[in-house]
């Protein structure tokens, strides 16, 4: 047991035995990735993946990502593609997230896919999640450990503050290095991106040799979870600001303002890898300090600034 908190564990053979008992029998657990902490259940299995929609409340239109160790694994579920082999081969296991089509004798719970004919499938990398993904013969359905529309966790104290004890059995695993959720691609036809990330569109551009859409979601419902209302923290978030407001929280890039207390700066370097790791942080850490509001200067649209501003935007809608 880690700390006073007894649902957290550190990881061990031992750990790792009773996470795959657990598991096997229809129970949720919290586990690492090197995105963002998951809420996993048996993707197989009615009661888990039930389970996981009350836990996070989460409206059953919107689907779960399926994750599974390697290709072969989940070749039983879903119509692999040459677009999908191009892309897994240079970038899996990794933070991106595939559609494809599902196979009809696929034992995925329909509801996990919230009845549609398409899969979302990820291969992720972190050390903890692939040695449990190794020794199960199920995949995981796991969404972002947190409650429906708020903010993805990216350690285990995280999780915590999400589900207090409703959550039995969270796995420690650090931070998570990446801090944002994997990109998601739709391949089911012309290849486009659905959810920008850290892999961004021109790397996978690169590797396709083919122009790829990137959606606009805003007259599209095809990955539900990028509806308006989520990345929430909770209090009104304001984007592209460039007056601010002593009582409000400050969020920029740069060392600029590094000595004043309502300032948080994501990078230093005004790195924008960092930036995309720090901002589900900074936006806690922001929450618990007490401040109402939060104001965000201008983050460039580019490289991970693309998915820092997808994030930021979704956050800044009003409820
Ligand atoms: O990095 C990640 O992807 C993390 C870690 C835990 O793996 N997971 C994650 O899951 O972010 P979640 O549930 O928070 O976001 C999944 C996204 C949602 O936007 C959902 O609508 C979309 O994937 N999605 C899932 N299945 C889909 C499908 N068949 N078609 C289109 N979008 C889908
Ligand atoms: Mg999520």
């Amino acid at each position: 047991m880690k700390n006073s908190y007894s649902n957290i564990f550190t990881f061990s053979k031992k750990i790792l035995n009773k996470t795959i008992k657990l598991l096997a029998k229809g129970n949720l657990v919290a586990l690492p990735t090197e995105t963002v902490y998951g809420l996993a259940g048996n993707a197989y299995s009615d009661l888990a993946v039930k389970k996981i929609y009350k836990l996070k409340k989460r409206p059953k239109i919107n689907p779960l990502i399926i994750h599974y160790y390697n290709i072969k694994k989940a070749n039983n579920d879903i119509a692999i593609n040459s677009n999908f082999k191009k892309l897994y081969k240079k970038l899996c296991p990794g933070p991106i997230t595939f559609i494809l089509k599902k196979k009809k004798n696929s034992k995925i719970q329909q509801l996990a896919n919230a009845k549609l004919n398409t899969v979302a499938v990820r291969f992720p990398k972190h050390n903890i999640i692939r040695k449990i993904l190794k020794t199960i013969n199920f995949p995981l359905a796991m969404p972002s450990a947190n409650i429906s529309s708020s903010v993805s966790p990216i350690c285990s104290q995280d999780v915590v503050d999400e589900f207090k004890k409703k959550i039995k059995f969270i796995i420690d695993g650090g931070q998570s290095k990446i801090g944002i959720e994997s990109t998601v691609i739709d391949l089911t036809n012309t290849p486009k991106i659905l959810r920008p990330g850290i892999i961004t569109h021109s790397k996978i551009e690169k590797i396709l040799k083919i122009k790829v859409k990137i959606s606009n979601n805003k007259s599209e419902i095809k990955s539900p979870g990028l509806l308006k209302k989520h990345y929430s923290p909770g209090i009104p978030v304001l984007i592209n600001q460039v007056k601010f407001n002593s009582k409000n929280a400050i969020i920029f890039l740069g060392k600029k303002f590094a000595n004043k207390k309502n300032f948080f700066t994501l990078s230093k370097n005004s790195n924008l890898n960092e930036a995309a790791s720090n901002l589900y942080k900074t936006f806690r850490l922001i929450k618990k300090q007490g401040f109402k509001k939060i104001q965000i200067a201008k983050i460039p649209l580019k490289d991970a600034g693309i998915a820092i501003n997808d994030r930021i935007n979704r956050a800044a809608e009003k409820r």
